[in-house]
């Protein structure tokens, strides 16, 4: 069964759907089936992959929505090796309903069981982009993940909704029994020079550890919490205006700037390590 990794933060702009979609398409491009999950009613990261009408898909084979009634989604095939479920306005509804366990209904679809095979079957790696909340679809996404990956911005204001992050998931983690793995905190928009943003990248470094070891049952892909910051750089919006991965935006429009590139080179590299993959996957 494919790794799931979740991309939680509640609060917004952190850069989840960034992050999701830039690692995404690299990984695709490794090789691996991927299949990214928009479980976001936003649907930002559907969006970013090109389609702007997210009511076309209710009612369809790509109805997000269908998990809820226990039936199955045809990923959308964007590209070669990458798969997206998009996501459309009435997850909102779903996730605000009293339906019983709506909490894991994202996991259900994923893993399968009660003799229902899962879809993470069918891919080496899911990512799951989420909302910026702590609601059902947050915590949905946390209880389907063996990996949380969290995106944060470093002002002072992103640290706070940082540490409310953490709680979610040690609540989630606690409530549903879960066994996922924290692969790491990625500052996002870092600026090397800004004052600001160094204070509250050592403050965090100081504080998110204390936090984790008062509660050793969350697990750790390495003791280095951290990843390597991605930096502030304006290719990021003018790429998802333009409905292009970052790598493509880069290469056609902004040569000049491959050093995006190689940050999301290393990042992967890094997740392909934490998530023990195979270093190549034969295709
Ligand atoms: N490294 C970066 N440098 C500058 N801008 C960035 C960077 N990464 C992302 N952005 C921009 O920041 C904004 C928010 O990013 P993104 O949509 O990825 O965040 P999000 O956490 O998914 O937001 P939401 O909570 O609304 O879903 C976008 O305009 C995006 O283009
Ligand atoms: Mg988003």
């Amino acid at each position: 069964m494919g790794k799931i990794i979740g991309v939680v933060n509640q609060k917004g702009g952190a850069g989840k759907s960034s992050i999701t979609n830039a690692l995404s398409h690299e990984f695709a491009r490794r090789g691996y089936r991927v299949l990214v999950v928009d479980y976001d009613p936003q649907g930002t990261q559907t969006m970013l992959f090109g389609f702007n009408k997210l009511s076309q898909f209710i009612d369809t084979e790509h109805d997000i929505t269908n998990i809820f009634n226990n039936e199955d989604i045809n990923p959308i095939n964007v590209k070669e090796n990458l798969y997206l479920i998009p996501a459309n306005q009435s997850l909102r509804e779903e996730a605000e309903s009293g339906r019983m366990g709506k909490e894991l209904v994202l996991s259900n679809f994923l893993r399968g069981g009660f003799g229902k095979k899962g879809i993470a079957e069918e891919f080496d790696l899911i990512f799951i982009d989420s909302p910026a909340d702590s609601g059902a679809l947050t915590v949905g996404t946390i209880a389907a993940s063996d990996y949380i990956l969290i995106p944060t911005r470093l002002t002072f204001v992103d640290s706070t909704g940082l540490v409310g992050t953490l709680q979610t998931i040690i609540q989630a983690v606690i409530t549903f029994r879960l066994e996922l793995s924290i692969l790491g905190f990625i500052p996002v928009a870092y600026k090397s020079r800004l004052k600001e943003h160094n204070d509250v990248l050592s403050s965090l470094k100081q504080t998110i550890p204390q936090i984790l070891e008062k509660h050793s049952f969350i697990k750790k892909a390495s003791d280095e919490l951290f990843l390597e910051p991605i930096r502030d750089r304006i290719a990021w919006a003018e790429a998802a205006a333009k409905r292009v991965s970052i790598r493509e935006y880069i290469e056609k429009e902004k040569r000049a700037q491959k050093d995006i590139i190689f940050s999301i080179e290393n990042l992967t590299d890094e997740i392909t390590r934490r998530v023990l993959l195979p270093a190549e996957i034969n295709v």
